[in-house]
């Protein structure tokens, strides 16, 4: 009788499954890419509770994981949740980045938005929005104005991400002493603990991983906890209260992206995150201009110059002088100063209250020295150091930029040298609270600067910054960033960079945007003595393998006087493009990236390597079949290597075409650049 009982029941339920779908709320949704190949599944179960799942070609890639979110002053949306409406979309939109990496975009995906509803308790209501790509997903979480939620105070949210297979994972730890300035761990997934995004990971199954965020606007930063095996959590930087987010509804989060790749390179060529960003506010920003740099700089990072006044001082108006004239002699547009103005002489880090950003040193005449630049078509780089300092930055804020505006300065390079969770930011309270680099206070401070800024034409470089989530699209004067190990700890680091450093950063933090990691340092010294694990051919790579419109020849300038040969390569590259390809490539292990320059015809190719030496075959399909290009190789020479020599650089050229395929020779640590030039 029980079995009996049993198999009437089992021949009942697709009915009953039927009927509620017809008539109650479903306990599922599904969309696919446009390609069909990755789809989403949001499921709810009998308690309610409602995850997502992402697979690809029908095989898992993120488990079932759950959707949810805690309040500090409310209960938690997690249970009694029912699916009770589901839309969908198709996009496809083609759109111009105005400077970038590529020039033509492309936006397409299909959209579901699900409609969650407490079914009991409060009766509150949310929608979570899913935009699936050919190469992944983006999703977010929409709550409407509803009464009881009109101010979201949000403790944590509750979304999940667990990752189907077993992979690698390349990953820098959250919530710990620095901000973004750790070299990258590689695990099995299993050993990741708390880790910052973008976080990459090889699958077992082959697949290539980013998960990160878009469009992150008034909202803290996303982490990664593990909670057990693969499955991680979302884990909220700190705000500035006990609400790690505060905001009025209706408010819309940022996206939560899985970038899914077969190959590394698939990542580089990604377009997802810019396609999550709201498009360009500013309307017209021909007045962002891409460009390279030189600066008093790195003498200071090797101690032989200083920030602060006296008689090692960097910022003299001679100096600065001897650098616009650099600039200008070989085309480059901008000079960045450091230590112009007041405020370097005391203890500057993670204080901030000592400087002034309008009143230089006596010996910096700022206004002769813009005038110079000037009327050489060269802008100085302005520089605001505020040691984390926003509250005290923020009321210099209007000041600061009408200044740079008024001397015609084009860019700022602006930095936040403070321990995490040392920041100072003013918040609604009119008070001073400490904060975290990338929690929501630093994010709206971060906005108000890149708004300031642009009412003066002004471009801005944060070091110390948010993490970049494509916020470039939408705010295209906010240009590039620091936001990960740069050069700077060769001079100092202890360690400095390791030499798959650079391969590691393209497939992790540069999946984020450009990066201000100041490249072509051609003296290779270093505070300790202990060499710079790079070869010069590698630093001239560094041009094509890093993005970043803004991009400085760091070193002193008479290294590049006496290296002209290897220095014509840095004069020759672009830093805006047409088109980027990450033709060969292994997270950490070498990476090779071919751009095709803006407005232009010739192709740059960049490969660097880490401690292995090793040659890779690059097929040479990307150039125009229609064309022949004779391709300017700059390449480790004989004995090359970090240890051996770093300077052994051989310069020769070929005829090619689309046809041929470079076999890339690289030394240990090193590194090689090529430039297409089209006949
Ligand atoms: C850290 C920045 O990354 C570096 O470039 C700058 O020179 C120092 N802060 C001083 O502002
Ligand atoms: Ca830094």
């Amino acid at each position: 009788m029980p079995n009996r009982f049993a198999g009437l029941l089992a021949a009942l339920l697709p009915l009953a499954a039927f009927a509620a779908a017809a008539d109650e709320p479903r306990t599922s949704a599904r969309v696919a890419s446009p390609d069909a190949r990755v789809a989403v599944e949001v499921t709810t179960d009998n308690e309610g509770r409602a995850s997502y799942a992402v697979s690809r070609d029908g095989r898992p890639v993120i488990a079932p994981s759950r959707l949810g979110m805690m309040f500090t002053d409310a209960p938690k949306f997690e249970r009694n949740l029912a699916i009770v409406d589901q839309r969908t979309r198709t996009h496809d939109e083609h759109w111009e980045l105005p400077w970038g990496e590529r020039r033509h975009m492309r936006d397409h995906h299909n959209e579901l938005r699900v409609t969650l509803a407490e079914h009991s308790g409060p009766k509150r209501r949310f929608d979570v929005v899913f935009r699936v790509f050919d190469d992944g997903i983006g999703f977010r979480y929409d709550i409407p104005a509803q009464p009881g939620l009109e101010r979201l105070s949000i403790a944590e949210e509750l979304t999940e991400f667990a990752v189907a297979d077993a992979a690698t994972a390349w990953w820098i730890p959250a919530f710990e002493w620095n901000r973004e300035e750790y070299l990258y761990h590689r695990t099995p997934v299993e050993q990741v603990g708390q880790a910052q995004t973008p976080i990459t990971l090889r699958t077992d199954g082959g697949l290539h991983l980013s998960i990160h965020e878009a469009a992150l606007v008034d909202y803290s930063g996303m982490n990664l906890a593990r909670v057990d095996g693969r499955r991680f959590r979302a884990a909220l930087t700190p705000g500035l209260g006990a609400a790690k987010v505060v905001v009025a509804a209706p408010f819309a989060t940022p996206w939560r992206t899985i970038q899914i790749g077969e190959r590394a390179g698939d990542l580089v060529e990604s377009q997802l995150i810019l396609n999550l960003n709201a498009p360009n506010a500013l309307g017209d920003v021909s007045w962002v201009r891409p460009m390279k740099y030189v600066g008093i700089w790195w003498e200071m990072h090797l101690d032989r110059k200083s920030w602060a006044s006296g008689p090692k001082h960097g910022a003299t108006t001679e100096h600065a002088i001897r650098h616009i004239d650099f600039a200008a002699a070989n085309g480059f547009g901008g000079v960045l100063v450091e230590g112009w103005n007041v405020g370097w002489d005391g203890d500057w880090f993670g204080n901030g209250e000592t400087f002034s950003f309008t009143t230089p040193y006596p010996d910096f005449d700022i206004e002769a020295v813009t005038r110079h630049a000037r009327a050489q078509g060269v802008t100085l780089i302005g520089h605001h150091e505020t040691s984390g300092h926003a509250g005290h930055y923020e009321a210099q804020l209007e000041d600061a930029m009408a200044l740079y505006g008024r001397l015609g300065v084009q860019a700022v390079k602006t930095g936040y040298v403070a321990d995490a969770g040392q920041a100072k930011v003013t918040g609604d309270d009119g008070r001073l609270h400490y904060a975290w680099h990338e929690g929501q206070g630093m994010v709206r401070h971060h906005q108000r600067v890149v708004e300031a800024a642009a009412r003066h034409r002004i471009s801005v470089n944060p070091h110390e910054p948010v993490k970049d989530t494509g916020l470039r699209r939408t705010w295209p004067n906010l240009v590039t960033r620091e936001g990960a190990r740069g050069m700077e700890y060769n001079a100092w680091g202890q360690p400095g960079n390791p030499p798959g450093h650079e391969a590691t950063l393209v497939y992790t933090r540069l999946l984020a945007g450009p990066m201000d990691f100041t490249p072509g340092i051609f003296g290779m010294e270093t505070r300790s003595g202990t060499p710079m694990s790079t070869t010069l051919a590698k630093q001239l790579a560094l041009y094509v393998v890093i993005h970043s419109p803004l991009q400085m020849a760091a070193d002193l300038l008479e290294h590049y006087e006496s290296r002209p040969e290897a220095f014509q390569f840095v004069r020759d590259v672009p830093v805006d493009w047409d088109d980027t390809r990450a033709p060969a490539g292994e997270v950490g292990t070498f990476a090779v990236i071919a751009r095709r320059a803006r407005g232009g015809d010739d192709w740059y190719l960049g490969g660097v390597t880490d401690d292995d030496a090793r040659v890779v075959a690059v097929a040479l399909d990307f150039l125009d079949p229609a064309r022949r290009y004779t391709a300017q190789i700059y390449r480790d020479g004989e004995g090359a290597g970090w240890r051996t020599d770093p300077h052994a650089l051989i310069i020769e050229t070929r005829e090619v075409d689309a046809g041929d395929t470079l076999e890339l020779a690289m030394a240990s640590g090193g590194g090689q650049a090529v430039r297409f030039v089209a006949h």
